[in-house]
């Protein structure tokens, strides 16, 4: 079957009716479309777990802090399409910003805390823009599942505070990054990349991995210090945080959290990449 791609919210909902009036659940992965294997693994665990698989395809002005980063976003609906046929999506939901907008409520949302590091300091407001679309998404959708790619780990941990902040009854999961064979986290921005800009893209991986196979054997602050200098040898650095899992506040010994992941953001050849890995 045809995987049905729409634009209108109103079709949405009759069609997520219908699919509720059957006792189907609804499971959902938003995008921002220029999909690679990354989304479609969270297509796959939608459809492992839910009986009706939505995919979203809408670039959110709303969360680019840059012009130029909104403008040099890669489109590509007719191939994302196509992906997501192969991949037996049911439906793809492709508004325009108006449909997605027009009707929304303001609202004043909590972070607590979780925006102050990392992506939230170094690309202002780019949080309340994910906040403000997912939560209009959710609205629409009203998925019983929701998916993300744990690579984008602070907007998932965003996410799950969004869903508690406002109490929607949604299980919002996290799903593995899917890397290349060499390590390179999957994103839609590498297709942007230069061939010969991929080794210093490569990295961003191999400093997280640096610090998780050494963390028993080095203090954090030397093992850090080392990860940056390799950072900024090969590429334009703008953080490397070691931090608290849960609350997303950098720690500065391993005793200071239970649970720890780090995180690094770097531009290379003009392209901004992010990745992150569990350390414990
Ligand atoms: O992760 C993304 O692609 C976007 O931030 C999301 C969740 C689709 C919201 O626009």
């Amino acid at each position: 079957m045809r995987t049905k791609v729409i634009s209108s919210t109103i079709q949405l909902e009759q069609i997520i009716s219908a699919c509720r009036s059957k006792g189907l659940t609804i499971g959902f992965v938003p995008t921002m479309g220029a999909l690679h294997e990354g989304h479609l693994s969270l297509i796959k665990s939608s459809k492992e777990q839910t009986d009706f698989t939505v995919c979203s395809i809408f670039v959110n002005p709303k969360q680019f802090n840059k012009a130029e980063d909104l403008d040099h976003y890669p489109r590509s609906l007719k191939m994302d399409v196509s992906k997501l046929e192969a991949a037996k999506c049911d439906l793809v939901f492709a508004p325009t910003e108006n449909e997605i907008y027009q009707d929304e409520v303001p609202f004043e949302f909590d972070f607590a805390g979780l925006d102050q590091y990392m992506e939230g300091k170094f690309r202002s407001g780019h949080f309340n823009g994910v906040v403000h679309v997912v939560k209009r998404l959710f609205e629409i959708v009203r998925p019983e599942k929701a998916f993300f790619g744990l690579k984008d780990y602070q907007q998932f941990v965003i996410i799950q505070q969004l869903v508690r902040f406002f109490n929607l009854p949604i299980d919002v999961v996290g799903c593995p990054t899917v890397r290349e064979k060499n390590g390179l986290a999957l994103s839609s921005r590498n297709s942007q990349l230069d061939t010969k800009d991929i080794p210093a893209a490569l990295e961003l991986s191999k400093a997280l991995n640096l610090i998780k196979s050494r963390f028993q054997k080095s203090n954090l602050d030397a093992l850090k210090k080392q990860a940056i200098n390799q950072l900024e040898q090969h590429t334009k650095l703008e953080y490397l945080i070691i931090a608290n899992s849960r609350t997303l506040s950098p720690i500065e010994k391993w005793s200071d959290a239970q649970h720890a992941r780090a995180f690094v953001a770097a531009e290379v050849g003009g392209v901004r990449l992010i990745d992150n890995v569990e350390i414990f």
